[in-house]
């Protein structure tokens, strides 16, 4: 099966000039671009084989939520994935295990594919694997919670430990794996959805990314620092197809 290459950007890159140029290299078959809303449009016509995604969604259809970007909005905007509750958001702008479920079941009632991330703190790794698992376990029941049961079809689900996210020490390959796959196999059978993607994601690079690539279980890389770096995703997209 062919994994799938998810480009994280952040809040990268400042200008339209350097977004185009990060665009055009990252364009390849079985990869997602998911550029700051801003860029969404422009950077949608110039992708030819790569999917187009957004980084967060708002759970509404429309109304008085300044600031907010409808599901509507993102698919009119040819939006395939969005990323939903990245540990960045639940840190930063208090996003709860709620929220995300929320988020989640608006996109899927909208045909967009979400890409639900969970992922524990070093405080919780360091009380080792079995807290671990109770801990991710947990974010996903929460937010399955708030999906009805006639939209659990195809979802997207990435484990990114909190302590591998940009620190430049990624989860072993193993180690990944093996939580990848319980995340996944939670999702499907506890929960009910009909196809599950796993993903890991935290510190891959060009280098590292084989090693993750080759696991049977991991079905896909969610990449942030390094995507933003055309010659480094080059490199990861690479090593997916090679
Ligand atoms: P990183 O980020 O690749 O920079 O560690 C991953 C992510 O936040 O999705």
């Amino acid at each position: 099966m062919s994994k799938l290459i998810v480009g994280n950007w952040k809040m990268n890159p400042a200008s339209v000039k350097e977004a185009v140029a990060l665009a055009r290299a990252s364009d390849a078959k079985n990869v997602v671009v998911c550029p700051p809303f801003v860029f969404l449009e422009g950077i949608g016509k110039i992708l030819k084989k790569a999917d187009l995604g957004a980084q967060d969604v708002f759970w509404e259809e429309k109304g008085a939520y300044t600031g907010e970007i409808s599901p509507a909005m993102l698919k009119n905007s040819g939006v395939k994935y969005v990323i939903v509750g990245h540990s960045e958001r639940r840190q930063w702008l208090g996003e709860t295990d709620e929220m995300v479920g929320k988020k989640c079941a608006a996109a899927l009632h909208a045909l967009i594919t979400p890409i639900l991330c969970v992922g524990e703190p070093l405080a919780v790794r360091k009380k080792g694997t079995a807290r671990v698992l109770r801990y991710v376990r947990r974010q996903l029941a929460a937010a399955a919670r708030h999906i009805p049961k006639n939209f659990r079809k195809t979802i997207v689900v990435a484990y990114e430990p909190i302590w591998a996210i940009g620190t430049g020490v990624p989860c072993d390959a193993y180690e990944a794996e093996r939580m990848v796959r319980a995340c996944a196999a939670y999702l499907a059978i506890k929960e009910k959805f009909r196809d599950v993607i796993g993903l890991y994601g935290g510190s891959v690079n060009a280098r590292n990314a084989k090693s993750y690539l080759d696991a049977e279980y991991i079905d896909g890389l969610l990449v942030g620092g390094a995507s933003v770096k055309a010659d480094e995703f080059r490199g990861i997209i690479a090593a997916s197809q090679g």
